[in-house]
């Protein structure tokens, strides 16, 4: 890190000096027990979306440590108040473990920040930081969408969930089966959260949650599939519903030209290479780049309200005369 980053601490007081001394030891060489020095018991630290107390502040530097074992820290600037503390600071690091989700991709983060901490007596009682987070997601590749939805906590919650779920059964959608081949072994879920992206180039997202157990291995893979299920392929789509192990063995399948397993029977069967990914609170985003598409004339499985239907059985709607 640049040298003259590095803040001269001979004009502050001593319990400013004492704040950075613990801060660079908990950070900078996992000493998370420095911190008592000088948090009080009932400290709070406030992000944008987080409440910690003194413990789990602990727990997320020694997590990000671990993630990232050559995690730099330095404080830059410190502006004094007389029960208040300005401290301006950059952090980087090198991802060699799994953090939230990310593989260890060995991509490097740096990240400025401030924290703006309250004191009782020599104590900190409570925190504020702000952070570029978005700067930081997207160089470990994981870029944030603007103004998150998923951040949004009180504008979400004002919306019940009764509601969201209505308004989501009313959409009609196709059934897909997203699948990745890990370590010789295929592995797959299904998907309606499918939608196309762009013509040129030609990409589509896929929607999944970070609980499936499908999602690691989604997430480290370069190339994943897209099967579109059939009207006759129900079967499939209640087996890659659910949780069980080996779902590949009861099904008919192939690999494609990139290795990712295709359903065998599918309307369409689509080869991607993954192009990026979007976090979304509890789901990703993954964006694929259509590499190969197999296009059948077998009418699609439909899926609407809580049920399956026989995409061959539509019947077109009329414009109403009123
Ligand atoms: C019709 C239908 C659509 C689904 N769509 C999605 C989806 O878009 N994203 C998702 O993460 N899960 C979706 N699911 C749920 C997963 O398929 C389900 O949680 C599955 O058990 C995950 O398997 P895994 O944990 O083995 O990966 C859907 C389920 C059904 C029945």
């Amino acid at each position: 890190m640049d040298e003259e980053l590095t803040i001269d601490v001979s004009t502050l007081t001593p319990r400013t000096i004492a704040v950075i001394n613990a801060l660079e030891r908990a950070w900078g060489v996992g000493d998370v027990d420095a911190l008592d020095d000088v948090l009080a018991p009932s400290f709070v630290r406030r992000g944008r979306r987080s409440r910690q107390s003194k413990d789990d502040l602990k727990s997320s530097v020694l997590d990000m440590r671990r993630a990232f074992p050559d995690l730099e820290m330095r404080v830059t600037r410190a502006v004094e108040g007389k029960s208040d503390l300005a401290l301006y600071w950059t952090s980087s690091g090198t991802l060699h473990d799994e953090y939230l989700g990310l593989p260890p991709t060995g991509r490097q983060y740096s990240v400025s920040g401030a924290t703006f901490s309250h004191f009782d007596g020599d104590k900190i009682v409570e925190e504020n930081v702000i952070y570029d987070r978005r700067g930081k997601y997207s160089s470990l590749g994981v870029p944030l969408s603007s103004g998150n939805a998923a951040e949004d906590v009180d504008a979400d919650s004002a919306v019940g969930t009764d509601v969201l779920r209505s308004m989501h059964r009313k959409m009609v959608t196709g059934v897909t089966v997203v699948a990745v081949e890990s370590n010789g072994e295929p592995r797959g879920l299904a998907v309606n959260a499918f939608s196309s992206v762009s013509l040129e180039p030609p990409l589509i997202l896929v929607c999944v949650q970070k609980s499936s157990s499908t999602y690691s291995h989604l997430i480290a893979a370069r190339h994943f599939s897209v099967s579109v299920l059939a009207a006759d392929q129900l079967n499939v789509a209640k087996v890659f519903a659910t949780k069980q192990d080996r779902k590949f063995d009861q099904v008919a399948w192939h690999h494609g030209e990139h290795g990712a397993p295709l359903i065998d029977g599918a309307a369409v069967a689509m080869e991607l290479e993954l192009q990026d990914t979007l976090h979304a609170s509890t789901h990703t985003i993954f964006i694929g780049r259509v590499r190969r598409v197999t296009t059948t004339d077998a009418a699609p499985l439909v899926y609407t309200n809580g049920a399956f239907f026989d995409g061959a059985q539509l019947v077109e709607a009329s414009e109403s005369s009123a």
